[in-house]
């Protein structure tokens, strides 16, 4: 389908009368307050203070060393997270608690813990560094650490390395998984407890405020979360699909007292979407009910069904772990509800929805699970889509009660300091607003670094710009467009 642009709207009359056609139970303030309005309203979580309610979502950036230190290129990024001015810093990146769990060669990972210090430290050092190029207090954001493992997505040396919760043939195939990939047995689930805790202690001791246990976008505790088939301590029931997640934020917690803990779940998913190149999306066709899922209506799985994942969420308060990041479906299998988009990856499928509308599914359930749990801080998702209607639309929403923070992904790699022009009431630079190009997700799947290759100035003529270039003209040549 064709996607009605968002940037051809000149006047805000003209976006609202878009959003009430495509997402009508969005809502968006045709005036921006600035720091004087819900942006800028501060928000205590425990000892901690966040000075407003703008968030960067975690966004990796596959440059790291291929002994998971950070590079140029990753120290830049998190100087960028600091001068947006965004009072929450979750997550900075997905860090592989595990070297084998890298989701490629250039993952940052816990090779040696004494390293892993000096390196965290390098990178919160770096960030309050731009929070001071920014004329910021370098201490006044809050900054987590998102840990992870990659599970079926690990490609540590670059090929496929898959490390399953379970085999599912539907997503086996969809995935590009073998049948005789590893499933990872009991113990070498259990032997991963003390690699979390490792990279959590690290991050708590060089001055990290919380610590992110990732649960979502298909890695393994998701999978695991999903794993109904799965026979064992960490399987089946929902007891044993979310012992893994609980039984780490327990260790952390032990390990690490005065850390607060946070965790970045998915709240929905569909079934696999594909298509050709560039046409829209459709679900794949599998048998119902589905024998496998997380969020998922397992009788008719082209729609979301959040109730295990607000049970989840009330486990994890009674844990005392209030940060929920609610994040939805995979960018493996159902990349337009993950981040929507007008032009997808060169290698995904084109939007089988108008983008706003896939943005108002993950907004419905932000508002559903901050109604069911009050006490949760809630940081919601898929902002960038927006674009420079992002602040009109996180202003309302906030003030409606719908979310805690808003957080931003791929619109901080081309604009970093978009929250903090919007609390200082300056005028945004519609140069640097992300468009959703999705050549930060093109890069990768080209075995390239991510960046904004379109609109960062220093990016533009990087090796690897030129590099992404010729590899999409390649493949418009054989896909038969024009170049
Ligand atoms: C290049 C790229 C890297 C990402 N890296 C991560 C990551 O390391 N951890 C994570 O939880 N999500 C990651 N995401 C997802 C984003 O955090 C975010 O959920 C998504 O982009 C939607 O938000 P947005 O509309 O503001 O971009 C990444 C997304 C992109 C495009
Ligand atoms: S490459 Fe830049 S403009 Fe394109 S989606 Fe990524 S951040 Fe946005």
């Amino acid at each position: 389908m064709s996607v009605p642009s968002l940037g051809r709207h000149k006047s805000f009359a003209s976006f609202a009368a878009h959003l009430a056609e495509a997402a009508p139970s969005l809502v968006a303030d045709e005036h921006l307050l600035g720091d004087a309005g819900p942006l800028g309203s501060r928000l205590a979580v425990g000892s901690l203070e966040i000075p407003n309610r703008w968030a960067i979502h975690p966004m990796e950036g596959w440059d790291g060393t291929s002994d998971g230190r950070p590079t140029a290129w990753t120290l830049r990024r998190w100087r960028k997270f600091g001068e947006s001015g965004a009072g929450l810093v979750w997550g900075g990146e997905a860090y592989a608690v595990d070297p084998a769990g890298r989701a490629n060669p250039n993952q940052l990972a816990l090779f040696d813990a004494v390293r892993t210090r000096e390196e965290l430290a390098r990178l919160l050092a770096e960030l309050r560094a731009g929070r001071v190029d920014a004329g910021l207090d370098p201490e006044g954001a809050v900054v987590g650490l998102q840990l992870t493992h990659s599970g079926r997505h690990s490609r540590p040396e670059g090929a496929k390395a898959p490390l399953l919760a379970a085999h599912v043939p539907w997503l086996d195939r969809h995935t590009g998984v073998a049948n005789e990939a590893h499933v990872l047995a009991d113990e070498e689930l259990a032997a991963l407890v003390p690699r979390y805790v490792e990279v959590a202690r690290a991050a708590q001791e060089v001055g990290f405020d919380f610590v992110d246990v990732k649960a979502c976008h298909g890695y393994l505790m998701h999978e695991l979360l999903a794993a109904r088939g799965r026979e064992g301590r960490y399987g089946g029931s929902y007891e044993g699909r979310t012992r893994l997640l609980l039984e780490v934020i327990d260790a952390i917690t032990a390990a690490c007292p005065g850390l607060a803990i946070g965790s970045r779940i998915c709240v929905g998913d569909l079934i696999p979407h594909a298509a050709a190149a560039g046409e829209p999306g459709a679900p794949i066709e599998v048998g119902r009910p589905l024998e496998h899922g997380w969020g998922v209506d397992l009788g008719d799985p082209t729609r979301m069904d959040p109730t295990e994942p607000l049970r989840l969420v009330g486990d994890l308060l009674a844990r005392g772990v209030r940060l929920i990041n609610v994040t939805v479906g995979t960018p493996y299998t159902c990349p337009h509800v993950q981040r929507p988009a007008a032009y997808p990856p060169f290698d995904g499928y084109g939007p089988p929805e108008d983008p706003l509308t896939s943005l108002e599914r993950q907004v419905a359930l932000t508002r559903e699970l901050k109604e069911a749990h009050p006490d949760a801080v809630v940081v919601a998702t898929g902002y960038s889509y927006l674009q420079e209607w992002a602040p009109h639309v996180a202003q309302a929403e906030l003030a409606r009660g719908g979310a805690d923070l808003v957080g931003l992904g791929r619109m901080v790699l081309s604009y970093p300091r978009l929250p903090l022009d919007t609390l200082q009431g300056s005028a945004l630079d519609r140069k640097r607003i992300c468009r959703t190009f999705s050549d930060c997700t093109n890069g990768p799947r080209s075995g390239l670094r991510s960046g904004c290759f379109p609109l960062d100035p220093a990016e533009a003529g990087s090796e690897d710009a030129v590099a992404l270039r010729a590899k999409k003209a390649q493949a418009r040549a054989r896909a038969g467009r024009k170049p």
